[in-house]
C-alpha cells in the first residue's frame, strides 16, 4: 500500500472519528439549547419578604418639594395628598433581566393615578368580592373606555384601591423606555426606574407589599457548556478544514503520481518493445513473460510492491537483444555455432545496458541469470541452484513458457499437457522445482 494510500486511510479513520464527535457535539447542543430555553423561560418570583442579592427591589417615596402635593378638587368631598413613589429594579446577576413586572398588594385605602412608563393591570373587588380588573396605560387613557370604578378630579383620574385589592405594574417594552431588559452585572448592572403617583388621605401609601416576577436571560454560549461548545464547535471545523485540505493535496499528489507511472509504464513497454519488435516469433514476448513472472511471484507470497519489481525486472530481460546482429535473430535455419554464441551474449550485454539503472532493481540480474540453469548447465556463467539470483530463476521458468507457448520457425507451439510434462521433466535440472510448482499452480487456476 502506497504512502498516499496509507494517508487516505488515515484521513478516512480521522474523519469517522470527527464525524462521531460531531454527532455528539450536536446531541449535546441539543439537550444544551432544550436546558437554555428551560432556564429562559423560567418565571423567578421575589417578594418584599425574600432577599436577593442578584436582583434588587427598592420602592420609596421622592423626597423633592415637587414630588408630592395636595389636591382639593377632588369630587370626593374631601382633599387629597398626592406623592410620587420611585421603583427600582436591579439586575446584578450575570445575565440579563428579559422580562419582569411587580405586584403591588394594597393595605390601605388610596387612589392610583399615574405613573411611567408601562401599563397598569388593575384589580378591584366590591364588597360582594366581585373582581374587576383592567389593563390601562393611565398617561394616555380615554375615561370612556374605563369600566373600573373611579373618579374624574379634573383631568385627574382617581382609581380607588382598598384592602385586598392590587395593581401589577408591567414595564414599557419599547427599547427607548430602557425598562426592559436590564443589563446584567457583566455589562455593569442595569436597573429600570419607574414612578407612580398616588393620592390618599395621609399622603403615606404602603407599597411595600410586593412581588417581582421577572425572567433571566442567558446566551446559548453562556456559562461553562457554552464555552465548551463554542470552543469545540470551532476546533472542529479546524480540524475538518486541515483534514480537507490535506486530502485534497493527497489527491493531487496521487493523481500526479499516477501520471507519472502511466508514463514510465509507456516508456517501459517503449523500450521492451524494441528487442521483441527485431523478430517476428518474439512479439510481445518480454510483456508476457513479466506477466508470467508477476503471477509466479504472487503464488510465491511475496507483498505486492516485490511483485511489481519482480514484473518491471522481467520486462527488461531480454534488452541486451537490440545488440545482437537482426539477420541472426530473422534467421529461418539452424545458427551456426558462432551465431549462438552471438545470441548468448544479449545476457551479458543486457545487463551492462541496465547496470547503472538503479530505478529499476533486479532488472541486471534478471538480464544476466535467465539463461541459466538449476543445474549449473546454463550461460553465461554456469551458475547453480542458489548462486543464481532468485529473480533469474523466476524469469527462467517464465521465458521458457513463453516459448513453449508460441510457434516457432521450426516447430509448432505446445499443447498445454506437453508444456506441463516439460516443466515436470526439467524440474530440478533446468528450473528451480520450487517456482516450477508455483508456475504449475498458477497454470492451473488460470487455465494458462
Ligand atoms: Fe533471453
Amino acid at each position: 500500500m502506497s504512502r498516499v494510500d496509507n494517508l487516505k486511510k488515515i484521513i478516512k479513520r480521522l474523519t469517522g472519528a470527527l464525524l462521531a464527535f460531531l454527532a455528539l457535539l450536536i446531541v449535546i447542543f441539543i439537550i444544551h439549547c432544550i436546558n437554555v430555553g428551560r432556564y429562559n423561560s423560567e418565571w423567578r418570583i421575589i417578594t418584599s419578604d425574600s432577599s436577593s442579592t442578584q436582583i434588587l427591589v427598592d420602592v420609596h417615596p421622592r423626597g423633592g418639594v415637587t414630588d408630592s402635593w395636595v389636591k382639593t378638587n377632588t369630587g370626593l368631598g374631601t382633599s387629597l395628598n398626592a406623592k410620587i413613589y420611585e421603583m427600582v429594579v436591579t439586575n446584578n446577576s450575570h445575565y440579563y433581566v428579559d422580562d419582569w413586572q411587580i405586584r403591588f398588594n394594597v393595605t390601605d385605602k388610596c387612589y392610583l393615578n399615574n405613573g411611567w412608563c408601562g401599563t397598569f393591570e388593575i384589580h378591584q373587588f366590591d364588597r360582594a368580592g366581585t373582581e374587576t380588573s383592567q389593563t390601562l396605560d393611565l398617561r394616555n387613557f380615554d375615561n370612556r373606555d374605563i369600566y373600573l370604578f373611579n373618579y374624574l378630579a379634573g383631568q385627574d383620574l382617581l382609581i380607588p384601591l382598598d384592602y385586598g385589592d392590587y395593581f401589577i405594574y408591567h414595564p414599557d417594552t419599547s427599547p427607548a423606555s430602557g425598562e426592559v431588559p436590564i443589563k446584567g452585572s457583566e455589562d455593569m448592572s442595569g436597573s429600570s426606574v419607574c414612578g407612580i403617583i398616588m393620592y390618599s388621605l395621609t399622603g403615606e401609601v404602603n407599597l411595600l407589599d410586593y412581588e417581582l416576577s421577572y425572567k433571566l436571560h442567558r446566551g446559548l454560549w453562556d456559562g461553562t457548556t457554552g464555552r465548551f461548545l463554542i470552543i469545540s464547535f470551532t476546533l472542529l471545523a479546524l480540524s475538518f478544514i486541515i483534514l480537507g485540505t490535506i486530502f485534497l493535496v493527497s489527491v493531487r499528489f496521487e493523481s500526479r503520481i499516477i501520471s507519472q507511472n502511466k508514463l514510465l509504464a509507456d516508456a517501459f513497454r517503449i523500450c521492451c518493445a524494441m528487442p521483441d519488435s527485431r523478430d517476428y516469433y518474439s512479439k510481445g514476448h518480454s510483456e508476457r513473460v513479466a506477466n508470467i513472472a508477476r503471477l509466479i511471484a504472487e503464488k510465491m507470497g511475496m507483498d505486492k510492491s516485490d511483485c511489481e519489481i519482480v514484473y518491471n525486472a522481467a520486462l527488461f530481460h531480454n534488452v541486451g537483444m537490440v545488440t545482437v546482429n537482426e539477420q541472426i535473430l530473422r534467421k529461418k535455419g539452424k545458427l551456426t555455432r558462432e551465431e549462438y554464441a552471438e545470441v548468448k551474449k544479449h545476457t551479458i550485454r543486457g545487463a551492462e545496458l541496465l547496470k547503472d539503472i538503479e530505478n529499476i532493481p533486479h532488472a541486471e540480474e534478471a538480464a544476466l541469470y535467465h539463461h541459466e540453469r538449476y543445474d549449473g548447465t546454463g550461460y553465461p556463467f554456469g551458475k547453480k541452484e542458489d548462486e543464481i539470483p532468485l529473480i533469474g530463476r523466476i524469469v527462467a521458468v517464465a521465458d521458457a513458457y513463453d516459448a513453449m507457448n508460441n510457434d516457432r520457425p521450426y516447430r509448432s507451439k505446445f499443447s498445454r499437457d506437453q508444456i506441463r510434462e516439460e516443466f515436470i521433466k526439467n524440474r530440478g535440472t533446468q528450473f528451480d522445482p520450487a517456482i516450477v510448482t508455483a508456475f504449475l499452480d498458477v497454470m492451473g487456476e488460470r487455465n494458462l
